[in-house]
């Protein structure tokens, strides 16, 4: 039978999804060696999160929020059903990938505030610097263990976000990579 597809994901959470991954690994890898390039990498974070974040409240409806975020029982419940096997399919995010959503974008979020501490307090560098600069090497210490803890830890999220992808994509016999790409799925529930 010829499945309908129809659009789930609109052209900003594509757009900001795949600039997301770049410039993450870009930051990651060049976080030794090539500070103007992390530095930069890290800007575009900064705005691609806020983005999201604003589009978490305004955007269509699978962009929404309110249209992923479920109570911690539920994400719960989903996951054992994920790992019998037996979850039922969703369109938009299920209520664990929207828990993944969320936990990645707060890691996101205090891994790049961190990162700005950091900047400002110890390389007097970046839009904190007027107000950090000379505040002391304990800020900039403390900045530097919190950034990196962060960044390990999104690491961390998006291994799990990557598994997670690949077994709901297996369960349901569908491509959730290419219809993060293409923003289509097929609309029959189940
Ligand atoms: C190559 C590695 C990756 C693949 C294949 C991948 C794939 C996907 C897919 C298929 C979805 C949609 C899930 C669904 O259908 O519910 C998704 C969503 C998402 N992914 Fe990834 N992802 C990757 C790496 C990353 C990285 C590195 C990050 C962040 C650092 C990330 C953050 C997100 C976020 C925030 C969403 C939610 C999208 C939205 O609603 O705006 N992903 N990813």
């Amino acid at each position: 039978m010829q499945q309908k597809m129809i659009r789930v994901w609109d052209p900003l959470v594509r757009i900001f999804h795949w600039s997301l991954v770049a410039s993450f690994f870009v930051a990651y890898l060049t976080e030794d060696d090539w500070m103007t390039v992390h530095v930069w990498a890290g800007y575009l974070i900064g705005g691609l999160v806020a983005i999201r974040i604003l589009w978490g409240f305004v955007g269509p409806r699978y962009a929404r929020f309110s249209d992923f975020v479920r109570p911690p029982g539920e994400a719960i419940a989903y996951l054992k059903d994920e790992l019998a096997g037996r979850a039922r399919r969703y369109l938009g995010h299920n209520p664990v990938g929207g828990a993944m959503v969320v936990a990645l974008l707060l890691s996101l979020s205090l891994t790049i505030s961190s990162g700005l501490i950091v900047y400002g307090a110890g390389e007097c560098s970046g839009p904190l610097a007027n107000t950090l600069c000379g505040s002391g090497g304990w800020l900039a210490e403390a900045g530097e263990e919190t950034h990196e803890f962060f960044a390990n830890f999104t690491l961390f999220l998006v291994v799990l976000h990557v598994a997670g992808v690949v077994l709901t994509s297996l369960l349901h016999q569908e491509n959730l990579v290419r219809s993060m790409i293409d923003g289509r799925k097929r609309s029959a529930v189940g």
